[in-house]
Order: structure tokens, then sequence, then C-alpha cells
């Protein structure tokens, strides 16, 4: 078996830490990106194999390009890129360089590692970029208008857009893919009882604990369909597809807009352009 390098951010944690120790135990060279240095740290010494931490808060752009440019430097080439960092954000909240939280981290952040860390995986022998996000994506449209939030901020609204951005730009970079031997691919990793929606404050942190306490599967099944788009030879050509419980799944109408995933590409390139 050919050996991999893989980068997963959000891997001190959750969904992102059990996909390094499951592709980190089938021999694949893992580096995890996590943004608490100490907690990144415990969560390394905690996976056998072969593991690598580096830091960054993703919602930063200036973040997102040192981490790509330490990257390179440190390990010349890339062959699976796990964008699965992501939160939800109840309250509105712009992050120091004026971007609303929830776009920054969880649209803005794929799609600026992506494309900082492309180069590599053109050059592996068959790189793939697995996006991780939800179906939380279903029912709600794009607001070109309010991508910021200033005119009117639901937090839900917010992330279950960010996941639509997901797929939206996935489905968009899998065509500007043809041609290369890299593929891309998106999933829904199912409700998972991880730290996701703790970080709110007042109801929101209880009703999530208990609604997962309830209903919701654990971060083993969780990163399942991440660890099998990111590994699986079944998959080595699939691109441009959601995946559900290792399956493929048509995803909502909205996010089969092409014309929305084409301005979409274009916005999130004119506000990273400052960055670059
Ligand atoms: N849990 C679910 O039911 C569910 C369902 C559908 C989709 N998802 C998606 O699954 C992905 C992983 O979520 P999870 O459930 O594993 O949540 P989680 O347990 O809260 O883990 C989130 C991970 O992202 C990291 N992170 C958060 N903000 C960051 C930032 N600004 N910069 C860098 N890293 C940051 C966290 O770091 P810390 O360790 O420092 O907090 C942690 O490692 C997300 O994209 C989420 O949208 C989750």
């Amino acid at each position: 078996m050919k050996t991999k390098k893989i980068l997963i951010t959000g891997a001190s944690d959750g969904i992102g830490r059990v996909t390094a120790r499951e592709l980190a135990a089938r021999g694949h060279h893992v580096i995890i990106v996590g943004r608490n240095e100490a907690k990144t740290r415990r969560v390394a010494a905690e996976i056998t194999g072969k593991v690598d931490w580096m830091i960054a808060d993703l919602s930063r752009p200036a973040q997102v390009k040192q981490l790509a440019h330490d990257y390179q430097n440190r390990f010349e080439c890339l062959d699976v890129l796990v964008n699965n960092a992501g939160a939800f954000f109840s309250h509105y909240g712009k992050t120091s360089d004026g971007i609303e939280q929830t776009f920054a981290l969880n649209h803005l952040n794929y799609f600026f590692l992506t494309d900082l860390m492309l180069p590599l995986l053109i050059a592996s022998n068959g790189g793939r970029i697995v996006n991780v996000a939800s179906e939380a994506h279903r029912g709600c449209e794009l607001d070109f208008d309010n991508l910021n939030g200033e005119n009117k901020y639901s937090g839900w609204r917010a992330y279950q857009k960010s996941k639509l951005a997901n797929i939206l730009f996935t489905r968009e970079l899998a065509k500007k893919l043809k041609g290369t031997r890299v593929t891309a691919n998106t999933l829904h990793p199912g409700f998972v009882a991880s730290k996701f929606g703790h970080n709110n404050a007042g109801l929101w942190g209880p009703a999530v604990r208990l609604t997962q306490a309830l209903f919701a599967i654990n971060e083993d099944r969780g990163a399942e369909t991440s660890v099998f788009l990111a590994d699986h030879a079944s998959v080595a050509n699939t691109n441009g597809e959601y995946f559900d419980k290792c399956r493929a799944r048509k995803p909502s109408l909205a996010a089969l807009n092409d014309d929305a995933a084409v301005r979409l590409w274009q916005v999130s390139e004119e506000i990273l352009t400052r960055f670059r």
C-alpha cells in the first residue's frame, strides 16, 4: 500500500481527531491542524503512527496562508487534504479581518487552503480533496447581498449557508480539476456527538448537548465517510459528489445551482485578493 501524506484541519477534536487517528492507523502520515497548541500536541501524542501537528486560526486568511507556506517548506508533498474545521456561532461576530466568522471559518478557509495546496496535490499521484459539509445545507440558498450577515443574522441560517457553500465550492472545484488526477468530494458525517455547538453561550450549548445525547452517533462513526473518501480505492476517480454514510447522494437543488457555484467562486476570489 502506498503511504499517503494527509493534511486534516480541525483535527484537535471531534470528527477530525478520529479521522486522523484512523488514517494514521492505516499507515498514512497525518499532519493535524489545530488552533490551540497544547491541545493539538496532546491529540498528536495520542495518535499511534506517523503524525505531525501544525497550528493556525483558520478563520484568518493570513494564518491559512502561513499554514500553507509552512506546510510546503516542511513536508514538500501532499496526497490528501481534508477540510474539516468548522463551527456554528449562535451570535453574530466578525473576525479581526471584518469577515463574518461562520463564513470565514466554514467556507473561506476551505476555499483558500485548497487553492494554496493545489500545486502539491496536482503533483501527487492522484490527489484528493475531502470537504466536510452537512445535511444542514438543505432548505436554504445563498444570499449574495448579505454574505457577511450584516443586514440580518441567524446563527443557524449562517451555518446552513456555509455548508451549502462547501458543496457549491466542491462541485465547481471538481469541474476545474478535470484533466488533472486530483478529485474533490464532499460529505455529511451524520449528526455526531462531538464538541460541535458547545462553544455557544446561553441555552444553545446545553440544548445541543441534550440533542446529541438523545440522537447523535459517536465520533468514530462520524469519521467513517471522511476516512472512506480520503483513502478508499473505490472512490479514487470519483469527483464532485456529495456523500452520506459512504454513499453518493443527491444534495439539495440549491447545491446543484451552477450559477451560484460560479458566483460564489468569484466572490471568494475577490474577498481573498487582499490576503494573497
Ligand atoms: N457534529 C455534527 O453533528 C456535524 C454534522 C454535520 C457536519 N459537521 C461538520 O463536521 C466538521 C467537524 O465538526 P465536529 O463536529 O468535529 O466539531 P468539533 O468537535 O467542535 O471540532 C471542530 C474542530 O475544528 C477546530 N476549529 C474550530 N474553530 C477553529 C479555528 N478558528 N481555527 C482552526 N481550527 C478551528 C476545533 O479546534 P479546537 O479543538 O481548538 O476547538 C476542532 O478541532 C465541521 O465542519 C462541521 O460543520 C458536524
